[in-house]
């Protein structure tokens, strides 16, 4: 069976947590593709709320296996902390969570080579979580780096000293001021290897082939977001991975030609946490309400979300990038209650209108062009069909979905699992 995606259109926390834990019941396996720990994914229901960092968001469900595939970067101390937030709630995971043994480990020094970089960047810094990604996949791609694999191997303590020292070298040289005790941060961080080590290992790409022979569906669960991608996104502020389509066969092992349906989520409006461009971004009182309503704080680092307008140029670009083949609109209950509504339908680039997303958004380069739309009133949180929208909503869904020329497939109206519209 093809494999679906779901991936985040904007700069990510778009949902992506709460329509994984709602589609799971439909899957046999979940898997992680890219990022780490710097994503927080938040699931509700039954009146508790939970954020998953670098576990599928399938693992509350016990029908479905939860892959940490290749593609992605784990923190040994961070992964044991979700393991312990399971465990409390009586999350049976043994059965049910596997990791390839592809996927890169996240050493402390990581960490602190983050921290190192973004502090000699000042002003210029990207806003990382400081969890060590970008440093981590540096030495994925520069072929240094240590593998959950190598945890098997007796000489795997060696490779990682050498790796550490190697670490160290490099923060001296940035000359800037990071305080570590690091024989302090290699006591948890060897407690949580060997409670790592206690999990399943995986060889996943033949697990994900022989799944596939064998009829299961397979939906890969994405990180951040499309504008937040490596390649794709608003270089250099953005990730270290990618976070479109391509990603998932890269960090799956699964060939193109195998995905199924690309399953694109976005936000009613849009958010951003960290620095970088945003063109539609608001400093006004509507901005405030978004984020007041919205309750717009990092689920990783509980640093405030810029909150702006959508931007239809912006997601027109990620639907090409991915190959959308259908939406999910989320928070579209953050959006009741104002008078207008506005769209970004073109760019201002350089004195010239554009419809595509250009190589530079900066602000000097790039103002949005909006379209208005009547807003609405009606509080949206406790419908639970379509057939209540309120016109104004599906005049602003039907418009998206006309330029776009993809369908809207569920509308979410609250954070509960339970508040997700499906409409077609
Ligand atoms: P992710 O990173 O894409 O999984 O998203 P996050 O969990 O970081 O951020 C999404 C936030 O919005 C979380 O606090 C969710 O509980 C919340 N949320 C998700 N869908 C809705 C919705 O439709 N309405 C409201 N009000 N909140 C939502
Ligand atoms: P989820 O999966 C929102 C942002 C950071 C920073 C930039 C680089 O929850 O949607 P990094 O830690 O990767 O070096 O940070 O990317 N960022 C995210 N923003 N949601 C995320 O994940 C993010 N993961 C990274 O704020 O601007
Ligand atoms: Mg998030």
């Amino acid at each position: 069976m093809a494999v679906d995606l779901l991936l985040g259109l904007q700069w990510g926390d778009e949902g992506k947590g709460k329509i994984v834990d709602v589609l799971t019941s439909n899957y046999n396996i979940i898997a992680r593709f890219q990022g780490g720990p710097n994503a927080g994914h938040t699931l509700v229901f039954n009146g508790k709320k939970h954020v998953l960092h670098t576990i599928p968001s399938g693992i509350f469900h016990q029908n479905a296996t939860n892959l940490v595939g290749n593609g992605v970067v784990i923190d040994p101390v961070i992964f044991k902390k979700e393991l312990d937030k399971l465990e409390e709630q009586d999350v049976d995971y043994r059965k049910t969570l596997v990791i390839s043994r592809k996927a890169h480990i996240i050493l402390p020094t990581h960490r602190l080579l983050d921290a190192a970089s973004e502090a000699s960047k000042g002003k210029a810094k990207i806003g990382s979580t400081l969890k060590g990604i970008g440093p981590t996949y540096m030495d994925k791609t520069g072929r240094n780096g240590i593998r959950v694999g190598d945890l098997e191997l007796s000489d795997w303590k060696e490779r990682y000293r050498a790796l550490a020292n190697k670490h160290e070298s490099m923060i001296a040289f940035y000359n800037v001021n990071v305080e570590y005790n690091l024989a302090e941060l290699e006591k948890e961080f060897f407690e949580a290897i060997e409670v790592l080590k206690s999990l399943t290992f995986i060889d996943s790409e033949e697990y994900i082939y022989q799944a596939q022979k064998a009829g299961q569906s397979i939906l890969a669960e994405g990180a951040q977001g499309s504008l937040l991608d490596i390649d794709f996104g608003t270089y250099p502020f953005v990730t270290s991975s990618n976070t479109t389509a391509a990603g998932a066969c890269t960090g799956l092992g699964v060939s193109p030609n195998q995905i199924g349906e690309v399953i694109g989520i976005f936000k009613a409006y849009t958010t951003r946490v960290g620095s970088g461009p945003f063109p539609t971004e608001l400093f006004d009182k509507d901005g405030e309400t978004m984020a007041q309503v919205g309750r717009e704080f990092g689920a990783t680092t509980g640093r405030s979300r810029r909150c702006g307008w959508l931007d239809l140029i912006a997601l027109k670009y990620a639907c090409q990038v991915n190959g959308v083949t259908q939406l999910m609109m989320m928070k579209g209950d953050v959006l009741s209650g104002f008078e207008t509504l506005k769209i970004c339908t073109a760019y201002k680039y350089k004195g010239e209108i554009i419809h595509h997303f250009p190589y530079n958004i900066e602000p000097q380069n790039v103002q949005p062009i909006y379209t208005e739309f009547k807003g609405w009133s009606e509080d949206l949180t406790q419908m639970s069909n379509a057939s209540e929208f309120p016109k104004p909503l599906n005049d602003y869904i039907e418009f998206i979905e006309k330029e776009l020329e993809i369908p809207i497939s569920v509308v979410s109206v609250g954070p509960d699992r339970k508040q997700t519209i499906f409409r077609k």
